[in-house]
């Protein structure tokens, strides 16, 4: 088992939520599957994982959620075909999904939040600190995240969450944090968190994001929370109560993200994600760019 630095080694990938943002695409396909340019999303973000050293993965699904399983699993009839037909390129496209990384799966017998979604990975992921990454955030390649958090977890012990300012009138849509700087710039000190804040109440713009390093007494404190809003067990009650720590399970950090980052279960952001990694890609960039380019011109005329 490949250990980081700091000893974190799992990775919680919580993929049960109803996509319901995403209707009719998502009554039985799971969201995660939707194909950002030609991967499923969700591999996004097992390779970020990996990328971060976690390969041990755990993800949290539900029902529909079976087509998930399958695409980290081999597929032998595609690659004998593959095979067959001597293209060795597709082949090892196939192949990538599920030499990647060690899947585990549990199901979350309901829907009944982010917070109990992470209570289910309990029994896999033991005593130890972990991270999560929701399977509907896309990071990136290019602006790595994850890894800064794990060495905050490891300089300041507790739980790190991610934060990515956000404009005022957005922040009802996220977990918004109460904060104190550090002497690091990207780094600030959380003391407060309140789910889905009318403006008003928000604490601050900074916006939790779906990456989170957590230490195990979360658990504990998720076993106790009651549900909160939308009725759901939220994580962000648990992580209020960590938050006011210095002990067990806190503090609790904050690296503040500034790169790229899209919600695929919102399909705005999953457009955007789409157009902005294929004009990067190698192969279909150059093409997919002059036809946009004569696309928007034409569009700005019309
Ligand atoms: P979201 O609230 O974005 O997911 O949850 P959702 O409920 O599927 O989306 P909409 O609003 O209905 O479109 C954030 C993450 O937590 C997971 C989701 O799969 C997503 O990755 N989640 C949420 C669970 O695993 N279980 C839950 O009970 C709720």
């Amino acid at each position: 088992m490949t250990l980081t630095r700091t000893g974190i080694s799992k990775a919680v990938i919580p993929a049960a939520g109803l996509g319901t943002r995403f209707l009719p695409a998502t009554k039985a396909t799971p969201k995660e599957m939707l194909p950002v340019v030609d991967k499923p999303a969700i591999q996004y973000v097992v390779e970020e994982a990996v990328a971060a050293g976690l390969s041990d993965v755990l993800m949290i699904t539900g029902r529909n959620k079976r087509p998930l399983e399958d695409h980290f699993d081999r597929n032998y009839e595609l690659e004998e075909a593959l095979t067959r037909k001597g293209d060795a390129s597709r082949l090892a496209r196939v192949r990538e999904s599920s030499d990647l990384a060690t899947m585990h799966y549990v199901r979350q017998g309901a829907p009944q939040g982010l917070g109990h979604a992470v209570l289910c990975a309990e029994p896999h992921v033991g005593d130890q600190p972990f991270a999560v990454l929701l399977g509907d955030d896309l990071i990136d390649p290019r602006d790595p995240l994850l890894a800064r958090m794990i060495t905050v977890q490891q300089q300041h012990g507790g739980s790190v969450i991610a934060l990515m300012e956000v404009d005022p009138e957005q922040i009802h849509l996220y977990g918004s944090a109460a904060i104190l700087p550090t002497p690091d710039p990207d780094v600030v000190r959380v003391t407060g968190l309140i789910e889905k804040p009318e403006p008003a109440q928000a604490p601050s713009h900074y916006a939790v994001i779906g990456r989170y390093v957590l230490d195990p007494a979360v658990f504990d404190v998720l076993r106790k929370t009651q549900p909160g809003c939308g009725d759901e067990i939220q994580l962000t009650d648990a992580l209020r109560e960590l938050a006011e720590r210095d002990d067990t399970g806190g503090p609790v950090h904050g690296v503040v993200f500034t790169g790229r980052r899209y919600d695929t279960g919102d399909r705005g952001d999953y457009l955007r994600a789409i157009v902005r990694l294929a004009c990067e890609r190698e192969d279909l960039g150059p093409d997919f760019r002059t036809w946009l380019h004569t696309y928007v011109t034409q569009e700005m005329q019309a």
